[in-house]
């Protein structure tokens, strides 16, 4: 009788993410090349909770490296242990669905399950292997590149990229008008890809979430600049970013979502406050999704192969309840307990924020010198 081959599920939760597809593939041939079978659960958890998952072969994943998204689709709403459910009224009630997840997997005959996710996918896991027993890898994923206990998330080095792209654009525009051009940039409660990218892109102003700003110096910046003759300035906004004694900005609550709050809305403000102070005409640009969206980088479609072949070694060796993680450039794992705990955020002595104030870049707290 021939042998029965181990099994197991990959599915991918919350915000979609360049280089989605690349772990994909690399989860999947890694378990077809050591004679597993793997299931992909379509649409995030949501597909675990209704049994939606098909059987992946070398042809599922073929021609996906590069591509954007992911195959199986990903929802940012469905938590199985908090499952909303719309009623006639209108009214959103909460469901506890990880009796159905078990029966699944069990129906599946699923060992274990490799999550690609942000925090709150991560967590989920982290809960699902704490309180149901369910034997969990999980692989960093968001472009926000904010969670703990990895030097890196794949996603963040193309919307960084991106966002890179989109100020050396701006820059020109700028230069013509004589303006000051504002770039709004996702990242939520971290400035990392605002950071990045302003000193990539070569940006006068950035303003992260981590130094609440005061418009003080981010005009005596702009106005320093003026009278050196550069009639022009770029100044990145993380959306996360609040002046000092104020709130962030909140463009929207998202119903059913476990994570409701959806930040927006700074980068205006910011445009419209320098506009008044300096009499320069300013203009804000949103990047928005553009930042998630198509192809990885080189260094993401990398990133996203080790981790993916990681997370299924991980698997067939048996070590269960961990995230894949790059440390000093290797891939290791760490615990996903402490993996899915407080977001990582920019710390205010980081190397690259000093990097930026000996350039004189402001950060919106001190007035710079140069
Ligand atoms: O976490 C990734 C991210 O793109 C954040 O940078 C942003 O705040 C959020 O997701 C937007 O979420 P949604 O796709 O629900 O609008």
């Amino acid at each position: 009788m021939a042998e029965k081959k181990r099994r197991f599920a990959v599915l991918t939760g919350g915000g979609d993410c360049p280089g989605l597809n690349a772990v994909i593939r690399a989860v999947v041939k890694t378990f077809l090349q050591n004679g597993c079978e793997v299931y992909g659960v379509h649409n995030g958890f949501n597909g675990l909770i209704n049994g939606n998952m098909q059987l992946m072969d070398y042809a599922s994943v073929s021609g996906i490296l590069p591509r954007g998204g992911t195959i199986l689709g990903t929802t940012n709403r469905d938590n199985p242990f908090k499952f909303a459910v719309e009623q006639e009224n209108g009214e959103i009630v909460y469901k506890d669905m990880r009796q159905q997840v078990l029966d699944n997997l069990k129906k599946y005959d699923i060992e274990a399950l490799v999550v690609i996710g942000g925090d709150g996918s991560l967590n989920i896991g982290a809960q699902l292997a704490r309180e149901c027993g369910v034997k969990v890898v999980g692989v960093p994923k968001t472009i926000d590149n904010d969670l703990p206990c990895t030097e890196r998330t794949f996603g963040f080095d193309t919307a960084m990229a991106m966002a890179t792209e989109a100020l050396d654009r701006l820059h020109t525009t700028a230069e013509s008008h004589h303006r000051v051009m504002v770039l709004e940039v996702m990242g939520r409660y971290a400035g990392w890809i605002a950071l990045h990218s302003g000193i990539a892109g070569g940006a006068d102003v950035i303003l992260l979430p981590e130094i609440p700003y005061k418009l003080e110096p981010v005009i005596a910046k702009i106005k320093q600049r003026k009278e050196a003759g550069k009639n022009f300035s770029i100044v990145v906004v993380a959306e996360g970013a609040k002046p000092e004694g104020g709130e962030m900005s909140v463009a929207r609550m998202v119903k059913g979502s476990f994570e409701p709050i959806r930040l927006g809305g700074i980068g205006e403000k910011v445009a419209n406050e320098i506009e008044e102070a300096t009499g320069i005409e300013s203009r804000c640009t949103v990047l928005g999704y553009l930042q998630r969206g198509g192809s990885p980088t080189a260094f993401d479609r990398v990133l996203s192969t080790r981790y993916g072949v990681a997370a299924a070694e991980a698997c067939l060796r048996g070590e269960y309840n961990v995230m894949v993680s790059l440390y000093h450039d290797q891939i290791v794992t760490v615990y996903i307990q402490k993996a899915a705990s407080k977001p990582r955020q920019v710390s205010v002595d980081n190397e690259i924020i000093r990097t930026g104030r000996q350039l004189g870049i402001s950060f919106g707290d001190e007035v710079s010198v140069n």
